[in-house]
């Protein structure tokens, strides 16, 4: 297989039945949480679950999966510099920027970047470590080609789980995704994101559905008025246990009512691709 090497154009128009799940929102809203609780219901349900941790800066999806964590992807396929370089040059070239070029399957990702748990796989795609180190748009380039790339089997699940804010949006990691969620708390920044979100998402064809996090009956009421019946798919109260857990640092094994919503949804998509 190769990694990465030259430009090429990848078959991004391949037509795959299979679901890829992009979970963002601001912030702290709750993504990681909710990406670990959504892969372990799909994993009781019977589905191989990839995890793909691209958020550059935080540490918590590893711990609230109870899984250690792997060597990040951008180090096996020769560093953030070496993407950077050939970025630059496809840039300057006039070129299409891609850094992966073939297509994945959960069992050809190379063993060191994955840590496995039965059915559930985690992977990094690369950690920013050092003051003054640059920008992230390696970590961008790769995340987008990977997911792209990423060839399942239809029992298979992918949940991307993202850095806070529009920043994968607007590098384009939703491309190769089939559904967008966005984890909202009840904050006015996340009505405000949320529309920026929709708009991003929907220059990629895309359509956002929203999850209420850390919840009360009368936010959800305010929230729903505003985002739409129709879009909100789950509301997920606020849970001292998921919030007791975080400050530990623990494994996150609760039973999270709402959590359950999530996953048909996703399993229902899953099921209408599957009839494409
Ligand atoms: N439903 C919830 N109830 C209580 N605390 C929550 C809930 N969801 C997430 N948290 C807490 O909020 C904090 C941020 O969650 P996290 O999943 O790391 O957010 P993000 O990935 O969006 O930055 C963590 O301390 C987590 O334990
Ligand atoms: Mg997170």
């Amino acid at each position: 297989m190769l990694l990465f090497s030259k430009i090429f154009i990848p078959k991004y128009t391949k037509k795959v039945k299979k679901v890829k799940v992009l979970i963002c929102g601001k912030g702290g809203s709750g993504k990681s949480s909710i990406s670990s609780l959504l892969a372990k219901d799909l994993l009781a349900r019977g589905y191989r679950v990839l995890v793909v941790d691209t958020d550059e800066s935080n540490y918590g999806l590893s711990t609230q999966l109870g899984m250690e964590d792997p060597k990040p992807l951008m180090d096996k396929v020769g560093g953030k510099g070496a993407i950077l370089n050939m970025q630059l040059t496809a840039y300057n070239a006039g070129q299409p920027i891609i850094v992966l070029d073939e297509s994945w399957t959960i069992d050809e990702i190379p063993s060191e970047c994955v840590t496995k748990k039965g059915n559930l796989y985690l992977m990094q795609i690369g950690k920013v470590h050092h003051f003054e180190e640059g920008c992230a748009c390696p970590m961008g380039g790769l995340a987008k080609d990977f997911v792209c790339q990423l060839d399942l089997a239809p029992t298979d699940v992918a949940i991307i789980d993202t850095e806070a804010g529009t920043e994968h949006l607007a590098r384009g990691v939703a491309t190769g995704v089939d559904v967008v969620l966005m984890v909202l708390d009840p904050s006015y920044e996340s009505l405000r994101l949320s529309e920026k979100t929709c708009a991003m998402a929907g220059e990629a064809s895309k359509t956002v559905y929203f999850i209420l996090n850390k919840i009360n009956d009368k936010h959800a009421v305010k929230m729903i008025n505003q985002l739409g019946k129709t879009r909100v798919i789950a509301q997920i109260p606020f849970d001292p246990a998921i919030q007791e857990n975080g400050l530990s640092g623990e494994e996150l094994n609760e039973k999270v009512s709402g959590i359950e919503n999530i996953t048909e949804f996703v399993i229902q998509c899953s099921r209408e691709k599957q009839q494409d």
